[in-house]
């Protein structure tokens, strides 16, 4: 899609305005996203043309920071329409799913590194189905019996699916779900790993500070944090995505680089040990101990 003779659209946006029979939508959606207002009459049908369309954009709409849209992003959807392939094949999205990949390559090399001094407590906070912790028991710990692995989150539906999903995995016998608010949650035994991932992105720093601080108080002395959050690249690289999510679910993020996440977990006691990011570099994951 060229406008003024510049393409600044990235493959999958223009795939969208390719394949969207609907003219008006897709007039609303080239020109809004460059600053252009329509009116709330056209904005409300682009809005209710969108929901009605799509399972990827409904959901997203319907429930705010729901762990259902990072697992269609994992999983992938049957695309019921070319809003959910735009989903699927946007850059921010496929950075999700990289970001999935990457945590479950770096937990076991920090599990076995508190394995070595005895057995491993971890807590998944604000979890959703836990499938990074699914996974890396399935595939490197189905036998131990030295780890142990708490999944809170407030969202019961979701922790009924991590059940399921850890019982087919036969790692069941490892996770215990937990409907709780992890701000308040006090465990009877401290953890050896905190995992905080998809949670900050939406925070203002000021409100990450205070929400490390009282996650904190859940790790044993020497325990560490690993806590994600988007990094500037996912806005700069791919802004129609981020607008997109902004006109159909409001969902506004705080963008973070290193530094600013570095610095949010020194100033809520944390000693920053290091980071690292998905494949795209959309997000970056901070490791910090007390
Ligand atoms: C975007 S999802 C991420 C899920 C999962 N961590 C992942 O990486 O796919 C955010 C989850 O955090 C949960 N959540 C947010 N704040 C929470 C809190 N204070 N206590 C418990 N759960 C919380 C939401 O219910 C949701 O399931």
């Amino acid at each position: 899609m060229e406008t003024n003779g510049e393409n600044i659209f990235d493959g999958a946006s223009n795939k969208l305005f390719q394949d969207l029979k609907n003219e008006e939508v897709k007039e609303f959606l080239v020109n809004n996203y460059q600053g252009k207002s329509f009116g709330q009459e056209r904005e409300e049908e682009v809005y209710r043309y969108i929901v009605n369309n799509s399972v990827f954009f409904a959901s997203m709409a319907a429930q705010h920071g729901s762990s259902v849209i990072t697992e269609f992003l994992y999983e992938g959807i049957e695309p019921r329409s070319v809003f959910d392939e735009y989903a699927l094949s946007s850059k921010a999205g496929r950075a999700i799913k990289a970001r999935l990949l990457a945590m479950e390559k770096e937990l076991p090399k920090i599990i076995d590194e508190y394995r070595a001094k005895g057995n491993v407590l971890i807590a998944n906070l604000g979890s959703g189905p836990g499938r990074d912790m699914i996974d890396v028991l399935a595939e490197k710990y189905k036998d131990a019996s030295d780890i142990k692995v708490v999944s809170i989150d407030k969202d019961m539906t979701a922790l009924r699916r991590g059940k399921r999903m850890a019982e087919i995995r036969k790692v069941g016998h490892l996770i215990d779900f937990v409907q709780a608010s992890f701000t308040r949650y006090e465990p009877k035994e401290k953890f050896d790993i905190l995992i905080l991932v998809g949670v900050l992105c939406p925070l203002k720093t000021e409100v990450c500070i205070e929400l490390l601080r009282t996650v904190r108080n859940l790790l044993k002395p020497g325990g560490c944090l690993i806590a994600s959050n988007v990094a500037k690249p996912m806005l700069q690289e791919d802004p129609f995505a981020c607008y997109i999510m902004n006109f159909v679910a409001d969902w506004k993020f705080v963008y973070k680089d290193e530094n600013e996440l570095k610095s949010i977990f020194e100033k809520s006691g944390f000693n920053w040990k290091r980071s690292f990011s998905d494949e795209f570099g959309f997000h970056i994951m901070g490791i910090g101990t007390v």
